[in-house]
């Protein structure tokens, strides 16, 4: 099938926004009513392409779950009496919608819409028709739209997106976070995520195709196999003979033969490209050839090769776009986790997206995927099935969890139950992955765990003394992995512990009760041949679970990396001990009050290393493997250096006391390749002597040319500033009109100033709903009369010095409106409506190109005298407003995330607020 991305060109809106009630009209085909009808009018909804978290829009609250990031998009509270967050104003219910020509040649073919995952519980509808429900905010799904398109029309989509039940406990944001994507097919085609493969070290790649007839005739095929190398050199063929009854599948199988096999590995991850034909249908799809087994004595082989599994848990959400990342941001975060060193990426605790599937297996990194709702209800086995189904054809996924931290049942014979029911659910879809349970259940033999695959250890602090290497003893069969471990928290620059104030330092060493420090779970885990490698809980900061600081925070602390891609010190341990890079970091900073004792961490891969204070030795020694050296030493100001020798090398790092901030730049971290990235730039605060301020927490005001800022972040977990500030409009009324064809009389009301206003200033934003700011209005007499014959009005206004408006907006029309500008129709106020609808109350807002000079807006409008005249209500000219962005930072650092079609056009300027 051809896949046809469909991302751009939606419009979005809260529903709590709509002026009606929401009622869908399930009762006639193709008549679903309100936002949900085949057509509707809703020029005055958000304009946005996908990916889109709607959450972020809103505005944070204290009052809010400050477990899912204090975003008011739901109303669970994990740690509230209630369960029930105590804000009364919560947005949870989004509306998305598009408008597509079907292409006249799609007819006769089969058409799917693919969702790559949509936060939560998604209702779609199709040309007024209802046509699934898909309640889980993770998974991938796809739905056959053929029946329900007119070709060669426009056909619309409405998607109504609930995020107010919580699958996680975490920040999860709200929306169509993913990519959509239309695929094409003929009659005769590839069923969506129907091709399987296997391979092995010798080179033999066992392809499995399904093939659909949907058509009632009986289907003969020759199914054509080509894999391409990565340059395109055909390295194996094949072809296979299939016959497929009407309306059933059939399917080809291939043993394709590479000789000479490059082999995919985390670092050299090489990919072969299969592409499949049977007669002018087609598919592709990349293949890795590699294989993976876990041992219970010697841990994980990649390729017959032992390999330590060296983790990070990954949440989905990022600083400045929540959860809705664009793949550049997605490429961004796995390429930091591998300069830190992870090689395998746990996606917790849940479906990971077809771009970190892509990603991961593009850059070298293993996977844990995993399913979020553990257990065998309709619900989990489909959640499981739609995993497999997506991850299955990825070289990186490795192994896959089928639940985590199950209290109820883990322990118990019920939960092995569960976990072999699941197991066998798994391996059916796919023999060839192991599976494990991310249990927290210390030395408890039994249970889901007992039962598992790879016994999956959350934390090796959970136990008795011992337990751990007991286990292994006395289970000598099972392979173990750690699939949770670290858990400590930390600041990216703070230096001091002062929990009760919400202070905690930058080294690691301060950990949750079940969590160990770096260098704890390190050597732990390194130290012993048999387990197989464990996930550090988490590579990056996230939003929500805010521990240890539940209600006073917005976000994690358990990240390596902050929220917004910036590392904390400990970044430097794992690159000191799981790459060859030489490694010598100092930290944190070296701004303190005299008579403070700081103390300094050292993170470094040197054999020696020696600490200087304004050049005066302080203390040598040496750096035994997986050593993470720290150093008591009273606050002198100047310099405070470290000097380490490496193979020879010589490395240096200082810490220099600074001044106050006085200027900022702006550093590019990464640049946007096409219009769909998201470059980010990172603000660093410098004193007057060019000395970094590690401690700097001004505003940046910022301003930008060439691009446009859509998020900010600084790293903060207790910041609730705004993340991502509200579009805003600006509005000039048009006072008058020369009105043609209607006897009666005509209010000329008062000039009303222009009015501004923001959408998200919170008491406002909720109930307010674009287009009912009664600022200005033009308001034609209502004349009670009987009935009259239908009349034609011609509404007409000359426009000067509107050039830079983009849209213009009528609250009412009466009975037949057609708009012009310039004498170019810009639309109608024609309805279509559905029989549950009849509300004529929207406004109308049209999106137009006004010209330089004299613009001339003409209403023609049909009605009769007892009809709502024909234009009634305010009309204004609108444009969205730069609001002047801000950002606090943190530790002396933040960041910007900008769109632009031209990363080399960007100027981005910060400056200090006074
Ligand atoms: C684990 C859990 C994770 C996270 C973590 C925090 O027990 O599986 O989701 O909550 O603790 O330390």
């Amino acid at each position: 099938m051809n896949q046809i991305h469909f991302n751009k060109d939606w419009a979005f809106t809260f529903e709590n926004a709509l002026d009606e009630f929401s009622t869908f009209g399930l009762d006639k085909y193709s008549e679903a009513s309100g936002a949900a009808a085949r057509f509707y009018e809703y020029s005055n909804w958000e304009k946005i392409d996908l990916p889109h978290d709607f959450a972020l829009s809103l505005k944070r609250s204290r009052l809010a779950n400050t477990n899912a990031g204090a975003y008011p998009n739901s109303h669970y509270h994990k740690f509230n009496a209630e369960n029930r967050t105590n804000l009364e104003e919560i947005s949870h219910i989004g509306w998305y919608r598009k408008e597509f020509v079907a292409d006249p040649a799609w007819e006769g073919k089969r058409v799917f819409i693919e969702f790559e995952g949509i936060y939560r519980d998604a209702i779609v509808f199709v040309n007024g028709v209802y046509l699934d429900r898909h309640t889980c905010g993770y998974t991938t799904f796809a739905l056959e739209l053929t029946d329900h398109l007119v070709f060669g029309e426009i056909n619309s989509v409405a998607v109504r997106v609930d995020s107010d039940q919580a699958e996680g406990w975490w920040y999860e944001g709200g929306g169509i976070y993913r990519n959509v994507n239309l695929y094409v097919g003929e009659d005769v085609y590839f069923a969506y995520h129907g091709i399987t493969y296997t391979t092995s070290l010798d080179g033999t790649v066992g392809v499995a195709a399904i093939l659909v007839n949907d058509t009632e005739i009986l289907q003969d095929r020759r199914v054509c196999a080509i894999l391409r190398d990565a340059d395109g050199n055909p390295a194996a063929e094949g072809v296979c003979d299939v016959t497929a009854e009407p309306f059933s599948k059939a399917c080809a199988k291939f043993s394709l033969q590479v000789s000479n096999p490059r082999l995919w590995r985390v670092d050299d991850p090489y990919l072969y490209t299969l592409e499949l034909s049977a007669g002018t249908e087609r598919a592709a799809l990349r293949v890795g050839i590699r294989t993976a087994a876990f041992d219970a004595d010697r841990g994980f082989f990649l390729n017959g090769e032992p390999l330590k599994i060296r983790g990070a848990c990954m949440h989905q959400d990022f600083g400045g776009v929540g959860i809705a990342l664009t793949k550049n941001l997605t490429a961004y975060r796995i390429r930091r986790l591998k300069e830190m060193g992870v090689n395998a990426y746990r996606s917790a605790h849940h479906a990971p997206s077809p771009d970190v599937l892509d990603l991961c297996d593009e850059l070298g990194m293993l996977v844990m995927s995993e399913t979020r709702a553990f257990g065998t209800s309709p619900e989990s086995i489909r959640q499981l099935t739609e995993l497999i189904e997506s991850d299955r054809t990825h070289p990186c996924v490795v192994i896959r969890a089928l639940g985590n931290e199950e209290f109820t049942v883990q322990n118990d014979a019920w939960g092995a139950r569960l976990m072999r029911k699941m197991t066998r659910i798994a391996k059916a879809l796919d023999p060839t992955r192991h599976v494990t349970f991310g249990g927290n259940n210390g030395e408890n033999y039994n249970g889901a765990n007992g039962a598992a695959e790879v016994r999956g250890v959350n934390y090796i602090q959970i136990g008795e003394d011992g337990w751990f290497d007991a286990y292994h003893r006395e289970h000598p069969e099972q392979p173990i992995i750690g699939t949770e471990e670290a858990s400590y928290v930390l600041s990216r620059g703070g230096a001091v512990n002062d929990l009760a104030n919400g202070l905690i330092d930058a080294s690691g060493n301060v950990t949750m009760p079940w969590g160990s420090t770096p260098k704890g779970w390190v050597k732990f885990m390194e130290t012993r041949p048999f387990f197989s490698g464990t996930f550090m809980w988490t590579g990056f900061d996230y939003r929500g679970e805010a521990n240890p600081f539940y209600y006073t925070n917005a976000a994690s602390s358990f990240g390596t990396i902050d929220l917004c891609g910036m590392e904390k010190p400990p970044f430097y341990y794992y690159r000191a001990w799981w790459t060859d890079e030489p490694t010598l970091k100092l930290a944190p900073h070296w701004n303190h009050t005299a008579g403070d004792v700081v103390s300094v961490s050292v993170f470094t891969n040197c054999e020696e290393i020696s600490l200087y204070l304004n050049g005066r030795l302080l203390a040598s020694r040496k750096v035994e493997r997986f050593d993470a050296p720290l150093f008591e030493v009273p606050f002198e100001a100047g310099v405070l250096s470290v000097e380490g020798v490496r193979n020879g090398e010589i490395l240096r790092d200082e810490l220099v006391t600074s001044a106050r901030a006085s200027a900022l730049r702006c550093v590019p971290v990464l640049h946007a390749e096409t219009e769909d990235d998201i470059a980010v730039y990172e603000i660093d605060a410098y004193d007057e002597n060019g000395r970094f301020c590690p401690t700097a927490d001004e505003y940046a005001v910022l301003s930008i040319t060439g691009g446009k800022i859509v998020g900010v972040g600084n790293g903060d977990p207790a910041c609730f500033e705004e993340e991502r500030y509200p579009r805003c409009e600006s509005y000039r009324a048009i006072p008058s009109f020369a009105v043609e064809g209607d006897t009666r009389p005509f209010n000329v009301p008062e000039r009303a100033p222009n009015v501004s206003r923001r959408h998200s200033d919170w008491l406002n934003v909720l109930p307010c709903r674009t287009g009912y700011e009664d600022d200005f209005r033009v308001v034609a007499q209502i004349v009670e009369d009987d009935i009259t014959p239908l009349q034609k009005v011609t509404y007409t206004a000359k426009l000067h010095s509107v050039e830079d408006y983009e849209f213009v907006e009528f609250e009412r029309f009466g009975n037949t409106a057609e708009v012009y500008l310039n004498g170019e129709k810009l639309g109608d106020n024609k309805r279509r409506w559905g029989h549950h609808c009849k509300n004529y109350n929207r406004p109308y807002r049209f999106y137009c190109h006004f010209k330089d000079g004299e613009n001339v807006l003409t209403v023609v409008s049909e009605h009769r005298d007892s009809d709502t005249p024909g234009m009634s209500g305010y009309v204004r000219l609108g444009k969205a407003e730069e609001t002047p962005w801000q950002v606090r930072l943190h530790y002396g650092r933040a960041r910007v995330f900008v769109k632009t079609a031209s990363a080399d056009d960007v100027v981005l300027r910060a400056e200090i607020k006074d």
